[in-house]
Order: C-alpha cells, then sequence, then structure tokens
C-alpha cells in the first residue's frame, strides 16, 4: 500500500457520515410509505423493535469487524481467520458485499437522477422555463441517462476526495441542511389543511396488522437498507475510525439518528398525502390503496406544491433538494465500498480507481435504464430483499464465531475500557453468534416462503 490509509478526523466526522450513509431515499420514501401502507403507526411499532433488536446487533458487528481489520471488506473478512477454507468464505463474502453495493448503487443513481430532475424543474418553473419543466417531469431514457450521469459525477468527485476531504467534509455539510429542511417543510405542512388527518393516521396504531407477516418482512428489509447493512459499508467505515471511540456508543447514535429522521420524514410525508387530498389530488390507486410507489414523490407531491400557489415551486425546490441530498451523503457510502478494495489492493490511486469503477457502475445503471421493465425491480428485489439480509447473517457470524473473542474484546475495549462490566459485552457476543443470525434467518425464511 503505498499511500496511508485514511482515516475520520474527529467524533463528529464519523458520525457525520455513517448517519450521511444511513439517512437516505429509505428513510425519506421508503418508510414512510411503507408505514402508509403497513397499519400505520404498528409498523413504526414493529420497525423500532426489529432495528433495535436485529439490526443495531448487525450494525455492531460490521463495525467491530471493520476498525479491528482497518481495511477494506474483502481483506477483512479473508484475514480474520488463518484457516485456509475461512479464509475463502470471508473473501467470497467480502466479494459478494463489494458487488451487491455497486448493483444497490447502481439502482439508487437512477432514483436520485430523477430527484435532480424535479430539483431542476422547480428551478426552471421558478425562472418561467415552462418548456423545459415539461421535458424534466416526463420519463424518458435521454433523461434518466442525463441526470443519473450528473448525480454518479458528483458521487464520484465526492469520493475522489478521501475519507477526510471528501466523505466527511460534504457529510459534515450537507446533513445539518437536511435536517433543516425536513424540519422547515413539516412546520409548513403542519399550517395546511387536512395535515392532522395525515397525523392520526400515521400515529394511531392499527393493532389488527402487527402480527402480519408481511408487515414483519416489509419492517426488516426496511431496518437493513436504511442502516446500509450486509454490503460492507459500515464495515468500511469503522475501518476509518480512531481507536478512541467507544464504538457500542456511536452504533447507537447512528440507530437513534436513523430511527429518529425517518420517523420525522414520517411527520412530513404522511401529513403531505393528506393535505394533497384535501387540495383535490387523488391519493388512492384504483385498487383503494394508498398511493405509495413512485407515484407519490413523482404525481401526488408534485401536484400538492403546484396546488398551493406562489409558494408551491419553492416548497417543491425544498423538497427535491432534501431528496437529492439524503442521496448523494447514502450514495458515497455505496461507492467507497468497491474503491477501497480497489485503492488497497491495487497500486491504483484513488481518483483513478474511483474514476473507473464510477464509470462501470454508471454502464450498469445505464443498462437498467434501458431495460427498465425487466430489470430495475429485479435488481431492487435481489439486492435488498435477498442478499442484504444472507450476507448480513454471515457478518454476524464473522464477528461472532470466526474473529477470536480476545480480540472481539480488546478491540470493543478502545475507546470503552470499562466494556466488560457493561450490559452490551454480557449480552452482544452471544447474540451476534446464535440469536441474531437465526432470527434474521427466520423472518427471511418467512419471507421467501410467504
Ligand atoms: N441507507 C440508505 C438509505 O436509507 C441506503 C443504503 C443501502 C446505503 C446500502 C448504503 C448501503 O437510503
Amino acid at each position: 500500500m503505498s499511500t496511508p490509509r485514511g482515516q475520520f478526523s474527529s467524533r463528529i466526522g464519523f458520525v457525520m457520515a455513517a448517519t450521511g450513509s444511513a439517512v437516505g431515499l429509505g428513510n425519506i420514501w421508503g418508510f414512510p410509505t411503507q408505514t402508509a401502507s403497513n397499519g400505520g403507526a404498528a409498523f413504526v411499532l414493529v420497525y423500532l423493535v426489529l432495528a433495535f433488536l436485529l439490526a443495531y446487533p448487525a450494525l455492531m458487528a460490521e463495525l467491530v469487524i471493520g476498525r479491528h481489520s482497518r481495511s477494506n471488506v474483502v481483506s477483512a473478512l479473508g484475514d480474520i481467520s488463518k484457516n485456509n477454507g475461512v479464509r475463502k468464505i470471508g473473501v467470497g463474502v467480502g466479494f459478494c458485499g463489494v458487488i451487491v453495493a455497486s448493483l444497490i448503487l447502481s439502482f439508487y443513481t437512477i432514483v436520485a437522477g430523477w430527484m435532480l430532475a424535479y430539483l431542476t424543474e422547480s428551478a426552471t418553473t421558478i425562472v418561467g422555463f415552462s418548456s423545459a419543466s415539461e421535458w424534466l417531469t416526463t420519463q424518458g431514457e435521454t433523461r434518466n441517462l442525463i441526470f443519473g450521469g450528473i448525480f454518479a459525477v458528483l458521487t464520484m468527485s465526492i469520493i475522489g476526495g478521501g475519507v477526510e476531504g471528501g466523505i466527511e467534509k460534504w457529510s459534515s455539510r450537507l446533513m445539518p441542511i437536511l435536517i433543516a429542511l425536513l424540519l422547515a417543510l413539516i412546520v409548513y405542512v403542519m399550517t395546511q389543511k387536512g395535515a392532522t388527518e395525515g397525523l392520526k393516521q400515521y400515529l394511531l396504531p392499527d393493532l389488527g396488522q402487527i402480527s402480519d407477516p408481511k408487515l414483519i418482512i416489509s419492517a426488516l428489509g426496511q431496518a437493513f437498507f436504511s442502516l446500509s447493512l450486509g454490503v460492507g459499508t459500515m464495515l468500511v467505515y469503522g475501518s476509518y475510525l480512531s481507536k478512541d471511540e467507544s464504538l457500542p456508543r456511536l452504533g447507537a447514535i447512528v440507530t437513534v439518528v436513523d430511527i429518529g429522521i425517518a420517523f420525522t420524514a414520517g411527520l412530513l410525508i404522511i401529513p403531505a398525502i393528506y393535505v394533497a387530498q384535501h387540495n383535490g389530488v387523488q391519493i388512492y390507486s384504483e385498487q383503494g390503496n394508498l398511493i405509495a410507489g413512485p407515484d407519490l414523490i413523482f404525481q401526488v407531491l408534485p401536484s400538492l406544491f403546484s396546488s398551493m400557489g406562489a409558494i408551491g415551486p419553492a416548497v417543491s425546490l425544498a423538497f427535491f433538494a432534501l431528496m437529492s441530498i439524503a442521496a448523494v451523503t447514502s450514495s458515497i457510502s455505496m461507492l467507497e465500498v468497491p474503491v477501497s478494495l480497489a485503492v488497497e489492493k491495487t497500486q491504483a490511486s484513488r481518483t483513478k480507481a474511483t474514476a473507473i469503477i464510477g464509470t462501470i457502475i454508471l454502464a450498469i445503471s445505464t443498462i437498467i435504464i434501458f431495460n427498465f421493465e425487466a430489470l430495475f425491480g429485479l435488481v431492487i428485489k435481489v439486492t435488498t430483499e435477498f442478499s442484504q439480509p444472507l450476507l448480513g447473517i454471515a457478518l454476524c457470524l464473522f464477528a461472532g464465531w470466526v474473529l477470536r473473542r480476545d480480540y472481539l474484546l480488546a478491540e470493543l475495549k478502545n475507546g470503552h475500557p470499562n466494556i466488560e462490566n457493561t450490559l452490551f459485552w454480557k449480552i452482544w457476543p452471544a447474540y451476534v453468534r446464535i440469536f441474531c443470525p437465526a432470527l434474521i434467518l427466520l423472518t427471511f425464511y418467512h419471507s421467501v416462503v410467504a
């Protein structure tokens, strides 16, 4: 390795980067709409339980392995064991993580490109370019390619800047803006007629649905996607963390902030849907379900913005800026997974590795754009519903069984010297060995069979 490894310069820098990765389209779009279509607060309740019971322990597994190994996901998993067979499995799991992270980025780039197109449209409406507005909001391969490309270049330019000068700098700048925009939009939407009806839908649980397997599976998938688990993202971010920091504490902060922002986003999206209904916008599909997919973001909400009169385009601009920021602080963490591997395993410079890998991923996005019907949903399903939970299990098993217990303890003691006397040390090691993988597997099994 020619250049020294990057490192986050401060605790807050890590928290910004890791919460930036976690808080993405999954929180602001996925969580509220899943809540709306899965029994309102009943979903929120199940999600909270699963996030703390399964996702937090799995996040800890990634952070511990990452900081212990101080390397990319393939070397980290490959080097934990001296046993040749286990080593090969580790390398295999690591490569799967790199591939899945890249595939997630390939569809994420397309969706983020839509956000950028709508952001631009809000700006062109403000300045009165109505013909451009029309093109920008009409689904088309050229538009998707151009805006997906712009988003990919943005992601690459941040990652090219390195850990401190790219990831940490931009996450620290963008996350406060994201929170400010989110809160400002909530305050505005709450003043509109219809908002309280939405709040009721969001916060009053329909407890009848709480044991519905579909609800539980959706909540688990959502928790894993939202905390960026299973693909090595958090492992790599953990590998850039100082040995002076307490991992259980930082992991808990990231989990709580991620859940908190998802919940807060619900306070914006669900009331906004009901304000739209109050303004005469159709919010139920022909089958009688609440519109939750892309139509929510790209039809229901834009109709709401245009029913708001003069302030509409400004609200729209703020909303799509929020979405674009959420997307970019997550996409950089996905790109870092393959880039860190390339930089540490080859002689390539970070800039070169970023450019080559970023271009390959953009090429995959292009293939998806031109075969949208066949590939888009498929890639999302395979990566988020199947690969993330299964790789999450593998990472728990590596932390629980393969990493020697004395190394595990030594790693956790860094930044938390009295760890042996904490509840965390009494529960987590056994938990991550047996219960966590078993519970994920069980939930996963239900999802495949159901
Ligand atoms: N957590 C991100 C979101 O909620 C998505 C993500 C998945 C990021 C996997 C990195 C790795 O949108």
